[in-house]
C-alpha cells in the first residue's frame, strides 16, 4: 500500500520505516531539511536501537522529503505524527497539528486516503483534524475530482528505546473510526503484524510467544480514549509503587521485595511497578494531564489520575530531601547525577526526573556534575544553562563529590567497576534513584547506600 508519514520524530520515523520495511511504500515528509537529508542518507537522528538497522533493511521502499506534494498525493494512508508541546497553561499546543492537517488538505488526490492522526491530542481531536481538512480541502482551487478521505485513530504504544520490537511485536493493535472503510484500509495495512507473516529483521527475531496479535477495530472515541485510558493506568500503576514505597521505608519493609511479591500476581503483573524517581517522558504527563482537562469539560474529576500525578512529583523532591536530611546542608556540596534521559535507551530528555532534581539542588545552593552516556548533544541544545555543569568521564563526575545520584539506570552504569569511584568522593553518599543496585554490595564497598523509598 502506499503510506505517507508527516514528521519524523521518535512515533513518526518508527511508524514510516516499519511499515516500509514490512513491504509498503512510504513517503516520510518533514519540514526539516536537515533531518531530511540525514534520514536519506542512512542515518537517524534520535537515539533508538536498531533504526539504523531497520532504515537499511527497509530503504528500497522508503523516501523523504520535505514535500507534502511527494508523499500525500495517491497515498491509502496519511499518519500525522507531528509534536504536539503543552502550552503555557498546560493545554496541548496544536498550532503544528492544524497546520500539519491544513497541507495534507491540499495535497490529497486519490480516491480514498484514511488519515491517521498519531500525534498526542485531546479526545475528540479525530473530529476536529476532520473539520480542518474538509475546511482545507474546500478551500481548495481545481479540486480533483472524486477525491475522499476519512480521519481514524491508531494509538502508539511503543516505548522509545524499545520502538521497533513495540511496533513490530505489538501485544495489540487499535484502530478506530466512524467510517468502516478507514477500518478495512487499516486493517489491510497491518495485516502483516496482526498475522506476524513478515520476515524479521535481521536483528530482531520474533519473540517465541507472538504468533498472532490482537487487533481492536472499534469507533473514533474509544480508539482516542484507549491510548489515555492505558497510558494513565500505566503511570498510576508506577505511582502506586512508590506511593507503597514511601510507606515501606517508613515501617522498615524492602519496597523492591514488596513490589515482587505483588506482581506475581497475574492479576497485577510485575512490569510498571519499578519505584524510584518516577515517571518521565513525553507520554505519561501530558496524557494524565490531558485526561484530566479532557474529564473536567464534561465537569468529571478524575482523582485517581491527579494523585498519580503528584506522588510522581512528589518523587523528585523525596529525591532532593533524602540528600538534604543525610547532607543536611545542601549549599556549597557538590552533588553528580547518573544519568538524564528520561530513561535509558533513549536520549530523550522530555520531562525528564534529572533535569527537575539538578534544578532544585542548584535552587537550594548545591552544585551540580552530570552524566549520560548518550543524551549530552541533545542536552547541551535543550538545556543550554545547565550545560555548563557536564562531566566528560564517569571518573569527573565522582571526583569530590559529597554524593552522586543515579537518575536513569543505564546498562553501562549497573555494569561499572563501582569500587573504582568510591575513593574519589569527598563523603560517599550513593542515592539508588531506581532501586536497581544491589544494597548490600554497595555498602560492603564503602558506600553509605540509600534509596527514594527505604
Ligand atoms: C509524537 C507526538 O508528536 C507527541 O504528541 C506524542 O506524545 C508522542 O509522539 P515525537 O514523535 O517524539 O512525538 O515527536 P517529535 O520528536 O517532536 O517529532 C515531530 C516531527 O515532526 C519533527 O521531526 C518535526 O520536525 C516534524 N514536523 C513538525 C513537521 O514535519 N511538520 C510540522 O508542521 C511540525
Ligand atoms: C510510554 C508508554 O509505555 C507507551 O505505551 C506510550 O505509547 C508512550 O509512553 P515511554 O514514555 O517511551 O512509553 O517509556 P516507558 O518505558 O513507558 O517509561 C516511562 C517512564 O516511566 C520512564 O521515565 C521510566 O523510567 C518510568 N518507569 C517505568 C518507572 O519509573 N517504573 C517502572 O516500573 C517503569
Amino acid at each position: 500500500m502506499k503510506v505517507c508519514v508527516v514528521g519524523t520524530g521518535y512515533v513518526g520515523l518508527t511508524t514510516g520505516v516499519s511499515l516500509a520495511f514490512l513491504g509498503h511504500e512510504v513517503t516520510c515528509v518533514d519540514l526539516d531539511q536537515a533531518k531530511v537529508d540525514m534520514l536519506t542518507a542512512g542515518r537517524c537522528p534520535i537515539y533508538e536501537p536498531g533504526m539504523e538497522d531497520l532504515l537499511a533493511e527497509a530503504a528500497q521502499n522508503l523516501t523523504f522529503t520535505t514535500s507534502y506534494a511527494d508523499g500525500v498525493p495517491g497515498a491509502d494512508v496519511v499518519f500525522v505524527a507531528v509534536q504536539t508541546p503543552s502550552a503555557a497553561d498546560g493545554s496541548p499546543d496544536l498550532r503544528y497539528l492544524r497546520s500539519a492537517a491544513e497541507s495534507v488538505a491540499q495535497a490529497l488526490d486519490h480516491d480514498f486516503t484514511v488519515v491517521v492522526n498519531k500525534s498526542t491530542v485531546p479526545i475528540g481531536s479525530g473530529n476536529w483534524v476532520d473539520a480542518i481538512l474538509r475546511d482545507s480541502f474546500k478551500q481548495r482551487e481545481n479540486r480533483p475530482a472524486g477525491t475522499e478521505f476519512a480521519v481514524a485513530s491508531n494509538p502508539e504504544f511503543l516505548r522509545e528505546g524499545n520502538a521497533i520490537a513495540d511496533t513490530l511485536y505489538p501485544d495489540r493493535i487499535v484502530i478506530g473510526s466512524d467510517n468502516p472503510r478507514s477500518l478495512e484500509v487499516l486493517n489491510r495495512l497491518y495485516r502483516p503484524i496482526i498475522n506476524q507473516t513478515f520476515t524479521p529483521p535481521t536483528f530482531l527475531s520474533r519473540p517465541e510467544d507472538v504468533n498472532a496479535v490482537p487487533l481492536v477495530s472499534t469507533d473514533l472515541a474509544s480508539a482516542e480514549l484507549i491510548k489515555y485510558a492505558a497510558n494513565a493506568f500505566l503511570a498510576l500503576k508506577i505511582s502506586y509503587a512508590n506511593e507503597i514505597g514511601q510507606l515501606a521505608a517508613k515501617v522498615g519493609a524492602d519496597i523492591t521485595e514488596v513490589a515482587r511479591g505483588m506482581g506475581l500476581d497475574q492479576r497485577i503483573g510485575s512490569r510498571f511497578l519499578q519505584p524510584g524517581v518516577g515517571w518521565g517522558g513525553s507520554c505519561f504527563g501530558k496524557d494524565t494531564k490531558a485526561l484530566i482537562a479532557t474529564a473536567s469539560e464534561y465537569n468529571l474529576e478524575m482523582p485517581i489520575v491527579k494523585a498519580a500525578r503528584d506522588v510522581n512529583q512528589r518523587q523528585r523532591a523525596i529525591a532532593v530531601e533524602r540528600l538534604q536530611d543525610e547532607l543536611r546542608i545542601l549549599k556549597g556540596r557538590k552533588i553528580g547525577l547518573l544519568g538524564l534521559a528520561f530513561k535509558p535507551n533513549t536520549d530523550d530528555l522530555r520531562d525528564a526526573p534529572a533535569l527537575d532534581i539538578a534544578n532544585s539542588l542548584l535552587a537550594r545552593g548545591a552544585r551540580v556534575k552530570l552524566h549520560d552516556p548518550v543524551a549530552t548533544d541533545r542536552f547541551r541544545v535543550e538545556q543550554p544553562e545547565l550545560a555548563p555543569y557536564l562531566s566528560p568521564t564517569i571518573d569527573e563526575l565522582f571526583a569530590d563529590c559529597d554524593a552522586v545520584v543515579l537518575v536513569t539506570e543505564w546498562a553501562q552504569y549497573l555494569e561499572l567497576d563501582w569500587s573504582k569511584f568510591v575513593g574519589l568522593m569527598r563523603s560517599p553518599i550513593l542515592l539508588d534513584g531506581r532501586h536497581v543496585l544491589d544494597a548490600e554490595r554497595m555498602r560492603r564497598l564503602g558506600y553509605k547506600y540509600l534509596a527514594v523509598a527505604g
